[in-house]
């Protein structure tokens, strides 16, 4: 069989070939260079929803407070006992996001109207279940919170 060439740069076809993969290797490389310098990368910025979110100092959290810590999309509550837990803003029938009521004392979901005590446990359904968790962190006198660890409850039971 002969080989055909190509006259003007006297290549052949096998040379071509050549050329051609080792082009196509190297943008191979360059892609997975860059997958692994992306994969080195932080995946979240501090502070932002799915990572540990600082939520102030413990002492601006008084004893039975409830505070709402929008860029966590989460509530620090401080029970009377100076414990402190936090409650996923998100309620657990359809999502909305459940504003904490201070005169009612409970959070009211505005959506189909269930309603949490203080820790997130259902007084009034639709909700099939309590509010999420989130673990809390007490550090160098700082609250901080694990918004990447969602904490489901059933009733009583704590399911990861
Ligand atoms: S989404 Fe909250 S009660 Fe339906």
């Amino acid at each position: 069989m002969s080989e055909t060439t190509f006259p003007e740069k006297n290549l052949s076809r096998r040379d071509v070939l050549k050329i051609a993969w080792a082009f196509l290797g190297g943008v191979a490389l360059l892609e997975t260079a860059g997958v692994f310098i992306s994969y080195l990368q932080p995946r979240l910025a501090e502070g932002e929803f799915g990572s540990i979110i600082t939520a102030g100092l413990v002492d601006e959290f008084p004893p039975n407070s409830v505070t709402h810590i929008t860029n966590g999309r989460l509530y620090i509550v401080r029970l009377g006992d100076g414990g402190f837990v936090s409650i996923y803003h998100r309620c657990t029938h359809l999502g909305c996001t459940v504003p904490w009521d201070q005169t009612a004392q409970k959070f009211i979901c505005p959506c189909h109207n269930s309603q949490f005590d203080q820790q997130g446990l259902v007084e009034n359904p639709p909700a099939p279940r309590p509010l999420d968790m989130f673990p809390v962190i007490i550090e160098n006198g700082e609250v901080k919170v694990d918004t990447g660890t969602i904490l489901q409850r059933n009733h009583t039971k704590l399911h990861r």
